[in-house]
């Protein structure tokens, strides 16, 4: 295996001044590096969890000989050493010549700077949407301020002021980000060293972050106890509480062959380092279901910076995505020294947390096969509140439907056991049954004895298995709405 040169630290630049972050520091969340080592206390944490958006800063990534756009993530869950070749915007670098830029003004000008915490969390994604706005020359509308801003928490006076600051911002007083902070001086040093390895070691600590899948696989073959972090939303937070430590880590995130993202008349092919952001924006035209079912999973700054991968590899009961894939027979394909597989993933769940992952395997992707004609799908979610949320129970259905019969049927369900789960009994009982009300009602029914969920925190055990009963019923009816078997 051809060996790339080596470096021994992240280089970023943060409202526009280069750093190289090396050590223990690099081991440090974002948000604390940025407060305590930038000297940029503008950047606040709060919840330390990613759920309040307090920590909110804007990242364009330097990747494969081009910038990507800036996007909003959330800073306190996320370790610096993922910030090599990226160029970070923080509150502190918004305001253009010593004015407030547009976003800022309009927050001043409508009152929708309430408190110290939130509103610089609330700045930056304004700002994140209005620079995506100007480089698609699309409008800022409500809608999109409100989805926009789900990742924004305020517990005070609310959200009305900010909003009507969001509507108002005029774009063409907007310079974007791209041209204030990705200069060709900056690009062209990223670029000389953009093909070398990263080994960094701290105290008791270590990081790769390979460009090649050769390296990554042997590297993973050498010291299997590396723990690989994708965007670290799940990581980052268990990291956080303390209850694992994020020692030992090999990152992906710059092997240019992980992010590759196909369409073919087969299925859909989904590589490792695909956002969540990515994978919504890409199911949208063959998978519009999925991609609707994406647009209430966690928030912006959470989807930018979390995979697909590690919500499939995260492996959790209440994990969004994959009650979907389990129904859309998806397959992890996996990667070693030993060679590369494909587990279908409705035998890659072993028990809670327990998967068939060897050790030394890496995830290079997930397959999506195509559904084929008269197929139809319904992927619901049901939590507390709607957006950045913790679901209850996920439910998901592809059906085969042609005159008025279930031709064949998967069904899972998510939040009622240990881990997601496909139900074969009810497949059975709707393969060859009417496509008829009734039916749906019986195996609603039917589903309570099936499964024995638990109570916690989120639901009671009895809420949890009348809404696994009534989702049947609301998966009949919307189907009923779209389908031309409907009698
Ligand atoms: C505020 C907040 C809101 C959230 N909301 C939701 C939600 O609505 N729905 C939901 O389902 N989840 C939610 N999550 C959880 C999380 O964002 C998702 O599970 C996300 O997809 C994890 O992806 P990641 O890249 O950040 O994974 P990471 O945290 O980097 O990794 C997760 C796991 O996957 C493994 N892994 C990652 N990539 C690979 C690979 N290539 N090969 C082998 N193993 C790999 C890691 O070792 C780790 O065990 C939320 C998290 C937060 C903090
Ligand atoms: S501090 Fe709350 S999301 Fe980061
Ligand atoms: S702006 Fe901070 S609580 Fe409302």
């Amino acid at each position: 295996m051809a060996q790339s040169s080596k470096r021994k630290q992240i280089h970023l630049t943060i409202n526009g001044v280069e750093h190289q972050v090396h050590g223990d520091e690099a081991f440090l969340p974002l948000a604390q590096f940025l407060r305590y080592h930038a000297h940029l206390p503008g950047t606040k944490v709060v919840c330390a969890e990613g759920d309040c958006g307090a920590c909110t800063v804007l990242v364009a990534r330097w990747n494969e000989n081009e910038w990507s756009s800036f996007q909003t993530l959330n800073s306190c869950i996320a370790p610096i050493y993922l910030f090599d070749l990226c160029a970070i915007v923080t509150v502190e670098g918004l305001a253009e010549e010593e004015e407030l830029n547009e976003v800022q003004s309009k927050m001043r000008e409508f009152h929708g700077g309430q408190c110290g915490y939130c509103t610089p969390g609330m700045v930056c994604s304004l700002s994140g949407l209005a620079d995506s706005c100007s480089q698609n020359n699309t409008p800022i509308t409500e809608k999109k301020a409100r989805n926009h801003l789900t990742g924004n928490l305020c517990r005070c006076t609310g959200y009305e002021p900010i909003l009507n600051s969001a509507v108002n911002i005029d774009l063409k007083k907007w310079t974007p980000l791209a041209q204030r902070y990705l200069k060709k001086t900056q690009q062209e040093i990223f670029q000389k060293i953009s093909t070398n390895t990263i080994h960094l070691e701290g105290s008791q600590k270590m990081v790769f972050s390979p460009v090649s899948l050769p390296e990554a696989i042997s590297l993973k073959q050498q010291y299997p106890q590396l723990r690989i972090v994708s965007g670290a939303t799940d990581l980052g937070v268990l990291h956080n509480k303390g209850k694992f430590f994020l020692d030992h880590v090999l990152v992906l995130n710059r092997i240019a062959e992980l992010a590759k993202l196909e369409s073919t008349p087969q299925g859909l092919w989904i590589g490792s380092r695909t956002s969540l952001t990515d994978f919504e924006n890409f199911v949208e035209k063959e998978q519009p279901e999925l991609s609707r079912l994406m647009r209430i999973f966690a928030s912006p700054q959470i989807k930018n910076q979390g995979t697909l991968a590690g919500n499939v590899l995260n492996g959790s009961p209440i994990g969004d995505s994959i009650p979907a894939l389990l129904t859309l027979n998806a397959e992890v394909h996996l990667t070693s020294a030993k060679g590369s597989r494909s587990v279908p993933l409705t035998s890659f769940y072993k028990a809670y947390k327990s998967f068939d992952l060897q050790p030394d395997e890496i995830c290079t992707g997930i397959f999506i096969p195509t559904l084929g004609k008269n197929w139809m799908t319904k992927f619901f979610k049901v939590s507390l509140r709607k957006d950045l949320d913790i679901s209850a129970v996920t439910f998901a259905a592809a059906l085969k439907i042609e005159n008025q019969k279930i031709l064949e049927a998967r069904v899972a369900l998510g939040g009622v056991g240990p881990t997601v789960i496909r139900l074969p009994e009810i497949e059975k009982d709707l393969t060859g049954s009417l496509f008829s009300e009734d039916t749906f009602k019986n195996v609603g029914k039917k589903v309570r004895s099936l499964i024995k969920p638990i109570s916690d925190l989120r639901a009671s055990d009895e809420y949890r298995l009348t809404v696994a009963e009534n989702l049947f019923h609301k998966c009949y009816i919307e189907l009923c709405q779209e389908s031309a078997s409907c009698p």
